[in-house]
C-alpha cells in the first residue's frame, strides 16, 4: 500500500483524528510539544499539519530511528498548519538522557505497554524534568483499571505482550495516576478513545528542575 519505503502504523491513521480533537482542545497556542517514542512519525506530522502555531518535537530509540528520521525529511515541512514546526527528530530512550526543556506539553501514545514496566517512572519523572510550569503529559493508550482490562480485545493483547517479553503490558492506570502524583503530575482528564483506548492529561504542577 505504501510505496514511499516509510513506516506506516494504521493505528495511528485510526486514532490521529481523536486525539487530534483533544489536543486542539488542551494545548495552548504555540506550544512547544515534545513526542517520546514517535514511530512512524505520522503523529508528527498530522498534528502539525493542523495546529497552527505548534513545535513538535519528535523522538525515538536510537535503534528505531531511522524510518522517523526519513518520514520527517519526506513530509516535514509540507502543508503544514500556518506558524507550526516539526524539529528534526531526537534520540530519546526515557531511561537515559532527555532533551533540554521547557516544552508546554510531552505527548505520547501507545508506548507504556511496548517500554518494560520499569522505565515508566523514568517517562514520568523525565517529562516534569522538560515541562515548563503547568505543562502537560498527555499519554494516549490502553490502560487497566483495578486489574480489570476495558475490553477483551484488551486483555487478549496483553496477554500476547507479556508472552513476547514479561517486561512488555498493558499498564494499570491507577499505578500510573499514584506514580505520577507523587511526582507532582495530577490527572487532569481520562478520556476514552477508540479501540477501547484512553487519552490521560496530567497537568505538572512544579516548575520543571531546568527552568
Ligand atoms: C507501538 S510503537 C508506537 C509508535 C507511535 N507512537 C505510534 O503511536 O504509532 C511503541 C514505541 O515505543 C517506543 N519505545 C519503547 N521503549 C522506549 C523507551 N525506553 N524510550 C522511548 N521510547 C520507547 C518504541 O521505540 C516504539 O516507537
Amino acid at each position: 500500500m505504501h510505496h514511499d519505503g516509510l513506516p506506516f502504523s494504521p493505528a495511528c491513521l485510526r486514532n490521529q483524528e481523536p486525539i487530534l480533537t483533544l489536543l486542539r482542545r488542551w494545548l495552548a497556542p504555540n506550544a512547544r510539544v515534545l513526542e517520546v517514542g514517535s514511530g512512524s512519525g505520522q503523529h508528527a506530522i498530522h498534528m502539525a499539519r493542523h495546529l497552527p502555531g505548534v513545535r513538535w518535537q519528535p523522538s525515538e530509540r536510537q535503534d528505531s530511528m531511522a524510518g522517523l528520521a526519513g518520514r520527517i525529511a519526506q513530509e516535514g515541512q509540507q502543508g503544514l498548519a500556518p506558524g507550526a514546526q516539526v524539529a528534526p527528530p531526537v534520540v530519546l530512550d526515557v531511561t537515559e538522557d532527555w532533551p533540554a526543556g521547557p516544552f508546554e506539553a510531552v505527548f505520547t501514545a501507545n508506548t507504556l505497554h511496548i517500554m518494560p514496566a520499569a522505565a515508566v517512572p523514568h517517562l514520568l519523572a523525565g517529562s516534569v524534568q522538560v515541562l515548563a510550569a503547568a505543562g502537560l503529559l498527555l499519554i494516549y493508550g490502553p490502560f487497566r483499571y483495578g486489574d480489570r482490562h476495558t475490553a477483551a480485545s484488551n486483555g487478549a493483547f496483553d496477554a500476547h505482550l507479556r508472552q513476547l517479553d514479561p517486561a512488555m503490558g498493558v499498564r494499570d492506570a491507577e499505578e500510573l495516576l499514584a506514580e505520577a502524583a507523587r511526582l507532582g503530575l495530577h490527572l487532569q482528564v481520562d478520556a476514552a478513545m477508540p479501540a477501547n483506548n484512553r487519552l490521560l492529561v496530567f497537568q505538572s504542577s512544579s516548575e520543571g528542575r531546568r527552568r
